[in-house]
């Protein structure tokens, strides 16, 4: 006789009961456990101050991808908290400009490297060159490229170029930037290392697939990058958001859903210390929470009928430009 017969022959009700009553409980408890963290995070922790001081793990912050959207939002309210900011993306004259905004609308000092990330391991020295001497307590690895639009992967034109840059900028970047700063945050045993994956890796993304492939990466090596280095005193935190109105995402309008970049980044910067994964605001945790329990199945229909309708409007539009 099977296990499983034998215990439905000799177990009764009670057993069944006790069964289904532990798996309700336990549910319930992680349902309510994850609500309050969420309150915690994106209700309490801005007027409590529950997120980390990153000013005091050092005077400086460095973020990469720092002219526009995102990466610009972290540069601008690390200052706001009284932090320098070292900003580095690949035009001098934006570079130039944020650093003037910040300076003038806060009291710190800013620092500025003009570099294409989509250079190999020669363009490290240069930025490691930068970087000598500052405390740096918060490095933010922000800098990213997508897709001009949704692509079936044999359709990715110039890939040779391509891949290689994608790569360069959404992985190398990140593993670089960690290699040159963490040394320093381990001898001063503190520091916090965010790194700006995206939703788009939580779950096969079509059409888009190599990007969210290097969000992946990005997630998979902060969250085992907390486990070496969590100990140490070393914060590493995997933030992944959804749309938010940027130049990379091509969304204009806020929306519930759709946050600016300082929106975004306000509630994102309240979770540090709190959240090692998150999705950054309490609108796209909640779509978080969904996506990580709808079938595969669903979400893979559902996204390659969306991506490919994003794909189909993309090229009459191209289409029709070329006819003009
Ligand atoms: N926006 C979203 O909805 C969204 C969602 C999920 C994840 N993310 C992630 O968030 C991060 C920031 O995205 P974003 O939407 O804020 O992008 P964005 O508005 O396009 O800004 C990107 C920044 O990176 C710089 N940059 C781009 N390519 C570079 C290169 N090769 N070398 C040096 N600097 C470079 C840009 O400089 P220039 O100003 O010179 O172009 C700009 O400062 C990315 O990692 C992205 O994957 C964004």
């Amino acid at each position: 006789m099977l296990p499983i017969q034998l215990f439905l022959r000799y177990a009764d009700n009670r057993v069944f009961t006790a069964v289904g009553g532990c798996t309700v409980a336990w549910f319930s408890l992680k349902l309510i456990l994850s609500v309050w963290r969420g309150f915690k995070s994106y209700v309490l922790s801005r007027p409590l101050g529950l997120a980390t001081d990153l000013k005091k793990l050092g005077a400086w912050a460095v973020v990469t991808g720092s002219t526009d959207g995102i990466g610009k939002a972290y540069a601008k309210e690390l200052a706001a908290k009284g932090i320098n900011v070292v900003l580095i993306s690949r035009s001098l004259d934006k570079l130039k400009n944020v650093a003037h905004e910040i300076e003038s609308e806060y009291r710190v000092q800013t620092k500025v490297v003009d570099v294409d990330f989509t250079g190999g391991t020669e363009i490290y020295p240069r930025i490691s060159k930068s970087l000598q001497g500052l405390e740096i307590g918060t490095l933010v690895n922000n800098v990213g490229m997508g897709y001009s639009f949704p692509k079936f992967f044999l359709e990715i034109p110039k890939a040779e170029e391509f891949f290689p840059n994608i790569l360069n900028v959404n992985i190398l970047s990140c593993m670089m930037m960690t290699k040159i700063v963490l040394p320093n945050m381990l001898e001063r045993g503190k520091g916090a290392i965010i790194n700006i994956a995206s939703a788009s890796g939580m779950q096969p993304a079509p059409l888009i697939n190599i990007y969210a492939a290097t969000k992946v990466f990005m997630d998979f090596f902060s969250r085992g990058l907390q486990v070496e280095y969590g100990s140490k005193g070393i914060i590493i935190q995997s933030v992944l958001p959804f749309f938010v109105t940027t130049k990379l995402s091509k969304f204009r309008k806020t929306s519930l859903f759709v946050p600016n970049p300082t929106q975004y980044v306000r509630s994102a910067l309240a979770t540090v210390g709190l959240e090692q994964r998150t999705n950054g605001c309490m609108s796209h945790s909640i779509k978080g929470w969904a996506v990580e329990r709808a079938p595969e199945w669903l979400k893979n229909k559902a996204q390659l009928q969306v991506a490919n309708n994003v794909r189909k409007y993309y090229l009459k539009k191209y289409a029709n430009k070329k006819k003009e």
